[in-house]
């Protein structure tokens, strides 16, 4: 393992902004972990854990620490009659996989399919997409305490999942770094199209009886239809999370507003997507403020049109967050990590 130094992070990340690690090392397996925490406690720094950097903004600022990426590698399926359980390495790219379990008729992700980042991401952010979240396929998950400098397993419960969040979101859980992740998939099944727009598209391309690789086309379809080609422009997918708001609100705002979406989550709960109130109450879907702005086609998504920094980046969103503050009352909550040193 080779430590780097004063390594430019923008091209990291899929985003493209930001400044310089002091530091920087790709972690291909536990020993390089355990030989890079040797160093950072020596030197007392503080460190960024870096997946496909689908989901960071890094300040402009100098990182004054270690910023590791997680190369760890390697699938291994294990067969249990009816499931599979299938176990892969932090630093293995999302796609790659999903389109691997796919390939073998394993029912569980198709609908995860074309997220970009990694499989070391997917249960810190309880990646979701189409009606499926990550944590419904998540057998157990092996991280690193950086404090015990021990690798620990946790069960799908001790994630303490969530919309977007689990346990390595919270205080608590910032000391554990991800390794391998392993997942249940099925051999027998059926797939999932509760989201209604994959209906549609199924309905569109007059197909009834659905293969695996007919899910993924559409999945990937759909995506490519609202998502920015993360090669050309650089974003981060949702910026913001959809707020869950008491049904009672959401009943007083739909006088105001009678289209506004929403989805139950539970008795007295609903979701509203950002995306929608971004759109519709604040009219800002594909406004430019000089090198940022919200996608044309998803409101949610903010992309850097070119030389953008982080700085205009957090400008735009905290500007988008004060209309849909002002004319609503809903708080909207970032979706994507800000990384400096003081959120190490
Ligand atoms: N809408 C608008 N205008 C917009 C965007 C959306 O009116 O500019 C409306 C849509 O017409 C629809 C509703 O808002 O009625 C929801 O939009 P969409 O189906 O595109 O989904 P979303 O809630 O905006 C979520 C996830 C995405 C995921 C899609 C599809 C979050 C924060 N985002 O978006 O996840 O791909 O559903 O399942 O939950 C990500 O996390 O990075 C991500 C892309």
């Amino acid at each position: 393992m080779v430590i780097q130094e004063h390594v430019l992070l923008k091209d990291l990340t899929t985003m493209r902004v930001g400044g310089e690690a002091r530091f920087f090392c790709c972690v291909e397996n536990e020993n390089d972990l355990i030989g890079i925490f040797q160093f950072i406690k020596k030197k007392k720094l503080p460190f960024f854990i870096l997946g496909g950097g689908s989901n960071v903004i890094f300040s402009d600022d100098t990182f004054n620490g270690v910023v590791i990426k997680m190369e760890v590698g390697g699938t291994e399926y294990i067969d249990e009659g009816e499931k599979v359980f299938v176990s892969a390495g932090a630093g293995v790219v999302w796609d790659t996989f999903v389109e691997e379990t796919v390939g073998r008729g394993l029912f569980g992700l198709e609908n995860l399919s074309f997220i970009p980042g990694t499989v070391g991401a997917s249960p810190v952010q309880n990646i979701g997409a189409f009606g499926v979240e990550v944590k419904d396929h998540i057998k157990s998950v092996i991280a690193f305490n950086t404090e015990t400098q021990k690798f620990e397993v946790f069960s799908r419960e001790m994630c303490v999942f969530g919309y977007r969040n689990s346990f390595f979101k919270t205080h608590a859980g910032r000391k554990y770094i991800v390794t391998r992740v392993t997942f249940v998939l099925s051999k027998k099944g059926s797939f999932n199209f509760s989201y209604e727009g994959l209906q549609q598209s199924l309905k569109e391309d007059g197909i009834i009886f659905p293969t695996f690789q007919d899910v993924r086309r559409i999945i990937i379809a759909l995506r490519r239809k609202k998502l920015p080609d993360v090669e050309s422009l650089g974003s981060t997918g949702s910026f913001f999370k959809n707020p869950i708001v008491l049904k009672t609100k959401y009943e007083v705002l739909l006088k105001r507003f009678p289209k506004m979406p929403h989805y139950l989550v539970k008795e007295g709960e609903v979701k509203i997507p950002a995306g929608w109130l971004i759109d519709n109450v604040c009219g800002l879907r594909g406004k430019k403020q000089g090198h940022v702005g919200t996608y044309e086609h998803q409101a949610l998504v903010i992309v850097n049109y070119g030389s953008a920094s982080a700085k205009d980046i957090k400008n735009f969103a905290k500007k988008i967050i004060e209309c849909v503050k002002d004319k609503t009352g809903i708080v909207l909550e970032e979706e994507v990590r800000y990384a400096d040193e003081q959120n190490a």
